[in-house]
């Protein structure tokens, strides 16, 4: 399995277009050392011919473009075969949009999230001859790609920000946040860009696997508050935090995974900097994702 890490910031980007905040305000200096970062999306190929793309960020035009693997090699033609959404939060979904040019693919989707897209007329930019939208169960192993199959499993998670009434459920497991499971040649691989809690399931399916791609949104809950960026805390947004008591760093250091990258880093994160808590990060065993990262689990058999 062969990946590409197209986009590693949450939705905004880093910088965002709103943000004076000191990594955006080192983001926008050339030659600084934190380099511009698009937002959430990963591709995943088994030939290094075929490729899925993982969240359709509203970055993928510039992606695409950053990334020969996905170029065109005919007069019309993509490398892109399918996509998969992990939820409908429009740094996941927006993309779609981008992709309308009568190129044929396969979407994956749950049926909540295929209905978030089926509600919003503009999707039908994805003109249904060409792009085949394929509701999928949780649990339920399909081929995304010839050789490579992945699961859909529900992820602590809430419905998209644009969807929330007064009072959101945060936490709910079922079909509006999801992972992906991937199996390929004997390897084991998950991607999770957003995750409010670490259940004792989730944590003993992905026990075990050789990579492990995961939300690093916010490295402390209050963050945005801290940072004067904002109200909420990252587990109001549905993300868990990096540091602390029931934080990622803790939980998942008590599983054995091959390599724990994180991505879908918000650009308040302290992380993206040198300095203690990516420090913290990386005595820990973990990587820290950026864009243009490859990653190639080689066949175990
Ligand atoms: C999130 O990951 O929490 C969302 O992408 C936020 C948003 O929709 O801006
Ligand atoms: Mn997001
Ligand atoms: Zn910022």
């Amino acid at each position: 399995m062969h990946f590409l890490v197209l986009g590693t910031a949450a939705g905004g980007g880093l910088p965002q277009w709103n943000c004076g905040c000191d990594n955006c305000k080192l983001a926008r200096i050339p030659g600084s050392g934190l380099r511009p970062q698009t937002q959430s999306s990963i591709a995943v190929s088994v030939d290094g011919e075929n490729w899925a793309i993982l969240n359709a960020s509203p970055d993928i035009r510039q992606q695409i473009d950053d990334n020969r693997q996905l170029h065109p090699m005919a007069l019309r033609h993509s490398p892109i075969r399918s996509v998969v959404v992990t939820n409908g939060d429009i740094d996941h979904i927006a993309g779609l949009l981008v992709l309308r040019e009568k190129q044929a693919f396969e979407l994956f989707m749950t049926e909540a999230l295929a209905g978030i897209i089926d509600d919003n007329p503009v999707f039908q930019a994805l003109d249904a001859d060409f792009v085949a939208r394929r509701t999928i169960a949780l649990d339920a192993p399909f081929p995304l790609l010839p050789g490579l199959q992945a699961a859909l499993f529900a992820v602590p998670g809430k419905v998209p920000l644009f969807l929330e009434g007064a009072e959101p459920d945060i936490g709910i497991e079922g079909e509006q946040t999801i992972g992906i499971e991937l199996k390929a040649s004997g390897r084991r691989a998950y991607y999770i860009p957003g995750c409010a809690a670490l259940t004792a399931s989730l944590a003993a399916r992905i026990d075990g696997a050789d990579l492990l791609l995961f939300d690093g949104t916010l490295f402390t809950d209050d963050e945005m508050l801290a940072s004067g960026t904002g109200q909420k805390t990252g587990r109001r947004m549905g993300h868990m935090p990096i540091d602390g008591a029931g934080g990622s760093l803790e939980a998942l250091s008590a599983l054995t995974i091959g390599r724990k990258i994180y991505v879908h880093i918000n650009n308040t994160n302290p992380i993206w900097r040198h300095g203690p808590e990516r420090d913290t990060v990386g005595a820990a065993g973990f990587e820290v994702g950026h864009d243009g990262m490859e990653i190639s689990l080689a066949s175990d058999t």
